[in-house]
């Protein structure tokens, strides 16, 4: 997994405040003296820049360094792989956050929340792309786990109602979801927490109706999607490809924000342009390209 389309990196912003400071963490780490500490802080303070953005100017640490300091702040849970209450091995940010396959992703988020994040006044996206099986639930199940492990809370919606996989995923009950919730059959509260200490919360595809599309138009989506919005740090929706249906198309509109994902040696260029397309010209914001290498 890689980004495309780079902008140069600067670090602001990540939720720094809480609990233990950041600079603490990393002298205990070993990474950072206390004399380090004196002088970027110092320099955060001129600067008019948080701690964690002053030390990677000063180059005193890398990125890297203050993403394991904030997994140490925040204390996130890792997650049993496979099993009852487990996660899926596909979700390795919940289950092997520490690995380096998570690296990449790593990266993808802060460039997330540099790019887009920070600025966005409503904070919810698609992750889709042009066609099937490009990595689209993939990565909105391993973004989303990440996001709530920096201490956002944060809802993954899955609707997909052609291909809906998130409850595989997460290895949860999938009679009650998404689609019951746009027929009026549930309430907002049917989003199922992970785990007591991370706040991350999954919202199924449910019983696939048939006729998802008239489902996903109906007006009362937005109005669900803005009470989430109020409701929730961030809100990661997995959609259909777009080649597919117009299912994403919708969901992309309704959402306002999308990441397309491109996959090596599968997706074609001319696809990956003509669904972009397609969104920009429905007035999506485009947050950026991801090219799954796997
Ligand atoms: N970066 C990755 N690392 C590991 N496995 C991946 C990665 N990307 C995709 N996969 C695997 O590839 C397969 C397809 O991925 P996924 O289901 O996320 O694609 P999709 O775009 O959601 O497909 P669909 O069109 O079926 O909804 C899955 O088995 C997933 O485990
Ligand atoms: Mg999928």
């Amino acid at each position: 997994m890689n980004k495309v389309a780079d902008r140069p990196i600067t670090l602001r912003g990540a939720p720094q405040d809480r609990g233990r400071t950041i600079g603490a963490i990393l002298v205990e780490q070993g990474r950072l003296t206390t004399h380090d500490v004196d002088e970027i802080q110092r320099f955060a303070n001129t600067q008019g820049v948080r701690f964690g953005e002053a030390a990677v100017q000063m180059k005193r640490i890398a990125e890297h360094d203050i993403e394991l300091a904030l997994a140490h702040q925040y204390n996130y849970p890792i997650l049993a792989r496979g099993g009852q209450g487990g996660v899926a091995d596909d979700v390795i940010a919940a289950h092997q956050p520490q690995s380096e396959a998570v690296e990449p992703l790593r990266a993808l988020r802060s460039q997330l929340i540099l790019r887009w994040f920070n600025n966005a006044t409503r904070k919810v996206f698609v992750v889709t792309s042009a066609e099937r099986g490009e990595g689209r639930s993939w990565l909105a199940a391993n973004l989303a786990t990440m996001f709530a492990q920096l201490g956002e809370r944060t809802l993954l919606i899955d609707a997909d109602m052609r291909h809906a996989r998130q409850h595989r995923l997460f290895n949860i009950d999938n009679s009650v979801g998404l689609s019951a919730l746009l027929t009026g059959r549930a309430g907002r509260e049917i989003a199922r927490r992970i785990h007591p200490q991370l706040r991350l919360y999954v919202l199924p595809a449910g019983i696939i109706p048939p006729n998802p599309q008239e489902l996903l138009a109906r007006p009362v989506f937005d109005v669900i999607l803005d009470h989430f919005a109020a409701q929730f740090g961030l809100v990661i929706i997995d959609t259909p490809a777009i080649s597919e249906t117009a299912d994403a198309q919708i969901l992309a509109a309704n959402a306002g924000s999308a990441v397309m994902v491109a996959r090596r040696n599968h997706t074609r260029q001319a696809r990956l342009a003509a669904a972009v397309e397609i969104l920009t010209d429905t007035g999506v914001n485009v947050i950026g390209s991801v090219l799954n290498e796997h």
